[in-house]
């Protein structure tokens, strides 16, 4: 598989071409002497250079690339994240209309959106897994019920895997959308490795319309790298979802992540496949080493990267867990209460391993830590999520918040997860659950 932007990029340089273009270091080495080689390639939409959101020249050959290799029918690339995609496909829903039905499970970069774009998401509450019940499984049950409620959604919005690695049932819940007409949009952010592995469950051969997968967040694309994906059943033209893309990007993508992109195109078809094979087995080695010192971990074995150690299940909190592995050489993704998450990809080495597994012999195992496992219910909704971020506000102490309609969105922690969103009615659950977790003002509409 060829590599044309990279190419492209190499030639400019080989040519030693006068840089009379932006960006203003030309090419040239102003900062520490790491980035010598990274000026060189980091170009901006020059002639011969094509241009992401108009592509018919080298990007537009990468893309088809990237498309052959996932299968899709087309695939987009995107220098601003998932975030880009996520806003991308959310616009052209909205064309037809401002419901949608979302698991509550759902990234900051969804409820965003949705506040910009003025989409009201009817929330699917996944079946609870952790303490505050909203990082977990939603159904296709649940979103049958809900397409059912309300015949005027637009689209289905699913995140899949989740930050700690659950994955819902996509196949069950795109027959449920298909039957009732309804396109299905998966936040993939943390698995585009999927489509690599052996028993391959990417979203794409799994029924969605539309996926995003953050490809700088598993695979060796440099951060801001992300693909999104239309699937057959996506009846918009890729120039039209360019032109929405268009409307959120900067005018300005970066080529160094256009060109990681495009050189992991080559990773992709020749070592991937490989490769993941391989980290199955490390991460069977690693899961085996945990089990016999009694930790349990989540089983996560559709997105098997994901490392995701129960703490509290051996008397640890999460954030503690977090600490003593930095003691041992090693910076986790993400921890909070509960749970710590490793991840894994080919490209962790010999003595990484080692420090995971000094840890793992090290780590005295505790009693459980039982924590009073707080029963969470959707707060009522009031106004849109733009309505109430449009509106006059004021700040109050979050023990005298009940009743008042919130003006702000509340997630717990990274994975974005709202415990309360704008335009949602603060009730005493959810007065809790912010008070427990060290929230002490909060702000609600006037
Ligand atoms: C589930 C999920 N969706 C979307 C995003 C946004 O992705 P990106 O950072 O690529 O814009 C994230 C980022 O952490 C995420 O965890």
């Amino acid at each position: 598989m060829n590599t044309p932007i990279y190419d492209f990029v190499k030639e400019l340089n080989e040519n030693n071409v006068s840089r009379f273009f932006m960006p203003g270091h030309k090419g040239r080495c102003f900062l520490g002497i790491e980035f010598e080689q990274l000026n060189k390639y980091d170009i901006t939409e020059i002639t011969g250079a094509d241009a992401l959101f108009v592509a018919d020249g080298i990007i537009d050959e990468s893309e088809k690339n990237a498309t052959k290799l996932f299968g899709s029918r087309e695939t987009i690339y995107s220098a601003g994240g998932s975030t880009l995609c996520i806003q991308t496909m959310l616009s052209l829903v909205k064309m037809k209309g401002k419901k949608i039905i979302a698991g509550r499970n759902a990234h900051m970069s969804f409820i965003n959106s949705c506040i910009l774009l003025g989409l009201q998401p009817i929330w699917v509450l996944p079946k609870v897994s952790d303490k505050y019940g909203v990082c977990g499984l939603i159904t296709a049950d649940q979103i049958e019920e809900k397409i059912k409620q309300n015949p005027d959604a637009v689209a289905v919005y699913i995140t899949a895997p989740d930050y700690l690695g659950n994955v819902c049932d996509i196949k069950q819940i795109s027959k449920v959308c298909d039957r009732y007409g309804v396109d299905l949009l998966c936040d993939n952010a943390h698995g585009a490795y999927l489509k690599f592995a052996d028993d391959n469950k990417h979203p794409l051969d799994l029924g969605v319309t539309m996926c995003c997968d953050s490809a700088h967040k598993t695979l060796p694309v440099l951060t801001g790298g992300a693909y999104l994906h239309l699937s057959d059943k996506c009846k918009y033209a890729k120039s039209e979802v360019k032109n929405i893309m268009n409307m959120f990007g900067s005018t300005s993508p970066s080529y160094l992540i256009l060109q990681s992109l495009d050189l992991c195109n080559w990773y992709l078809e020749n070592r991937a496949k490989n490769e993941y094979k391989q980290i199955k087995t490390v991460v069977k080695q690693i899961k085996d080493r945990l089990k016999s010192k009694n930790i349990p971990y989540l089983e996560n074995e559709i997105d098997f990267c994901k490392i995701t150690i129960d703490a509290n299940k051996i008397g640890y909190t999460g954030d503690k867990l977090k600490s003593i592995l930095y003691k041992y050489g090693i910076e986790c993704e993400y921890s909070n209460s509960e749970y710590v998450v490793l991840l894994i990809s080919p490209f962790l080495q010999g003595p990484d391993y080692n420090n995971l597994f000094a840890f793992i012999d090290d780590i005295k195992v505790k009693k459980e830590i039982f924590k009073n496992k707080v029963t969470y219910t959707l707060p009522e909704v009031v106004l849109s999520p733009k309505e109430a971020f449009e509106k006059d506000f004021e700040i109050v102490n979050v023990e005298e918040s009940q009743g008042r309609i919130c003006a702000q969105t509340i997630s717990l922690c990274p994975p974005g997860v709202p415990v309360i969103m704008c335009g949602e009615k603060i009730n005493n659950n959810v007065k809790k659950i912010l008070k427990n977790s060290g929230n002490i003002y909060i702000k609600v509409v006037k």
